[in-house]
């Protein structure tokens, strides 16, 4: 049998710190016993998000799913970045950078683009992006000026590739693999291999708008939105359906509280405008809710109460 495809990961470097980009340093400083680089522009967000995982450290020791060393090693792994000082040049020595900011087309090219500028030639750069295009986001890594055909354009666009992990990460066991259209078969191999070091399992999908997961989610929580906008059942009760009538673990209205409104929103619109389906056309309820900056779970307040 042929021996499995080392990561070559030495060091990861995570960009961005709210409740994917902690998962994703959790699990690789954990799990993929990997040291960190945790970037973000908010230090708020960076000093909230380490918060919570030493609460999540200290509750896998006391349910002695962890020794406290191994909770001490992985937390000792993590090293966060100063945004002013150091910023994305921070990691030009790592392996690998995994990318999970906000769901923005222009923030993710604009990102991928700094990135490349950064990062060394041979670092893989993936993105952890629910629903926009890899091949796009990996264009962005091509100099003006410079042919996507020639050595220089592939250098970095073959290295981005799509790890789409869930939320919450220490939890869900499923990671999406997405190859861009310029994606080498090396990068696939050692994202894939990466991705199983930090305790998960793979999938593959196509570079579409939503990828497998949330081409389908999507379309799944928009309806349960609109029966509520159209008054068919009350929150409760349209979780509650799908809860105990179909085993979810939670109801939609109450996942998209968790996944939060607004990446539910850009989600949608990403989805609707990359096909020109009607059936990923956002409702309006969602819309205003987004207006509303009721965001869901992080902001308090979606679809139901936070504390
Ligand atoms: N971070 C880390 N661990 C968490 C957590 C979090 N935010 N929330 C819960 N957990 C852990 C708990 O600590 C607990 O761990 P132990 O088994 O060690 O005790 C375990 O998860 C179960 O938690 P609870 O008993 O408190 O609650 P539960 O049984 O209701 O499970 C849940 C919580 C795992 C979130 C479950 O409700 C669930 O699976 N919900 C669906 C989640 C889902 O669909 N996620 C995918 C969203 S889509 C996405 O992320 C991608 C996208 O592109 C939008």
């Amino acid at each position: 049998m042929a021996a499995p495809i080392a990561h070559g990961v030495r060091t990861v470097g995570v960009l961005g710190a709210g409740q994917m980009g902690l998962g994703i340093a959790y699990v690789s400083a954990l799990r993929a016993r990997v040291p960190v680089l945790l970037l973000d522009r908010s230090k708020d967000q960076v000093a909230n998000s380490l918060r919570f995982m030493d609460k999540l450290l200290a509750k896998d020791i006391s349910k002695g799913k962890i020794h406290d060393i191994e909770a001490k090693e992985a937390r000792d792994r993590i090293t966060v970045l100063d945004y002013d000082t150091q910023g994305i040049k921070g990691f030009r020595d790592v392996d690998m950078v995994i990318e999970a900011a906000s769901e923005n087309v222009q923030l993710k090219r604009s990102l991928f683009k700094s990135l490349s500028e950064a990062v060394n030639p041979d670092c893989i750069m993936a993105s952890n992006t629910s629903s926009i295009s890899i091949t796009k986001i990996a264009a962005a890594t091509i100099p003006e000026g410079v042919a996507a055909s020639s050595e220089q354009g592939r250098k970095f666009a073959e290295r981005v590739v799509g790890l789409h992990f869930f939320n919450p990460v220490p939890v869900m066991k499923l990671v999406e693999l997405i190859a861009a259209l310029q994606t080498s078969q090396p990068t696939l191999e050692r994202a894939r291999a990466y991705a199983v070091a930090c305790g998960k399992e793979v999938t593959v999908s196509q570079d579409v708008p939503g990828f497998v997961s949330n081409a389908v989610l999507m379309p799944f929580i928009n309806e349960a939105i609109m029966t509520l906008e159209k008054g068919v059942a009350t929150k409760e009760d349209i979780d509650k359906t799908l809860k105990l009538g179909m085993g979810h673990p939670m109801g939609p209205l109450q996942l998209a509280d968790f996944i939060g409104l607004d990446t539910c929103l850009a989600i949608q619109q990403t989805l609707y405008q990359g096909t020109g389906d009607s059936k990923y056309r956002p409702s309006v309820l969602l819309e205003r809710m987004v207006d509303a900056k009721w965001l869901g779970k992080k902001s308090g307040k979606g679809f139901y109460d936070y504390d």
